[in-house]
C-alpha cells in the first residue's frame, strides 16, 4: 500500500533513452511502497523540490562526465535538501559485472562525482550498465570497450536495478512504532503460610 506520508522524486537525465527506461523501472517498484513521481531531470524551482521528502536522480554517462540536466538539477537541489536523502545512479557503457569492469565503474563513478555538487552527501552513488552502441564512438572510446571487454547490446541487470529500488524502498520505510507494553499485571499475592496444628 502506498504510504503517502513519503513522496519521492525520481528525475533522470538520458540522450539515448536508456536512463530514461532505468529511471521508469525505478520509479514502478518504488510505488508498490511511496508516492513517486517521474521526470526528465532539468532546472526546477525550489518551492518545487520542496515538496519531496526524498530524491533519486540519475543520468546517462556521457565522457566520463553527468548529462548538463542532472547535473543542473542537484546544483538546485544540494541548497534546499537539508536532511531529505538522495540517491544517484549513473547509467554507463562500463557495465559493473567482472572484477576489472567492477573496478572500472568505480572509476567512473569517483570521477562523475567530481563535477556534482561537493556539499551533496549522496546515500549512494550506484552505476548501471547501459546500451552500448559502436556507431559515431570516437576511436579513443573504441579501444576503451575493447581494454574493458565490453561488447555493444544492451547490458541493463534489471534484477540488479530493481533490487537497489527496493533497497531505496526500504530505507524509507517509517520505523515500526515500539510495541506499546501492556500494564504489568500486578503480583498475584504469595500464598499465606499455613500453619499446621502440631497435635
Ligand atoms: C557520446 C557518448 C559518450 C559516452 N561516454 C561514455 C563514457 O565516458 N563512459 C561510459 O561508461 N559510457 C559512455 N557512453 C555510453 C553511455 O553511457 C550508455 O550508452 C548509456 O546507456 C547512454 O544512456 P542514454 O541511452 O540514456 O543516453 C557514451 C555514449 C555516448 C553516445
Amino acid at each position: 500500500m502506498a504510504n503517502p506520508g513519503r513522496r519521492v522524486l525520481v528525475a533522470s537525465a538520458s540522450a539515448g533513452g536508456s536512463t530514461a527506461e532505468v529511471a521508469e523501472r525505478i520509479a514502478a517498484r518504488l510505488r508498490a511502497s511511496l508516492e513517486v513521481e517521474v521526470r526528465p531531470a532539468g532546472p526546477a524551482p525550489a518551492a518545487d523540490l520542496d515538496r519531496f521528502d526524498a530524491f533519486v536522480v540519475g543520468s546517462a554517462v556521457h565522457d566520463m562526465a553527468w548529462l548538463p540536466p542532472a547535473r543542473e538539477l542537484l546544483q538546485l537541489l544540494a541548497p534546499v535538501l537539508g536532511e531529505r536523502p538522495v540517491w544517484l545512479f549513473s547509467v554507463a557503457g562500463i557495465d559493473p559485472s567482472g572484477r576489472v569492469r567492477r573496478w572500472l565503474a568505480r572509476q567512473e563513478v569517483a570521477r562523475i562525482a567530481q563535477g556534482l555538487p561537493r556539499d551533496l552527501r549522496p546515500r549512494e552513488h550506484r552505476a548501471f550498465g547501459g546500451v552500448v552502441r559502436m556507431d559515431g564512438v570516437p576511436l579513443w572510446g573504441r579501444l576503451f570497450y575493447r581494454l574493458a571487454r565490453q561488447r555493444a547490446g544492451d547490458h541493463r541487470d534489471w534484477a540488479a536495478i530493481e533490487s537497489w529500488a527496493d533497497d531505496i524502498a526500504a530505507a524509507l520505510r517509517p520505523a515500526p512504532a515500539p510495541a506499546t507494553s501492556a500494564p504489568a499485571a500486578p503480583d498475584p499475592a504469595p500464598p499465606r503460610p499455613t500453619r499446621r496444628n502440631p497435635c
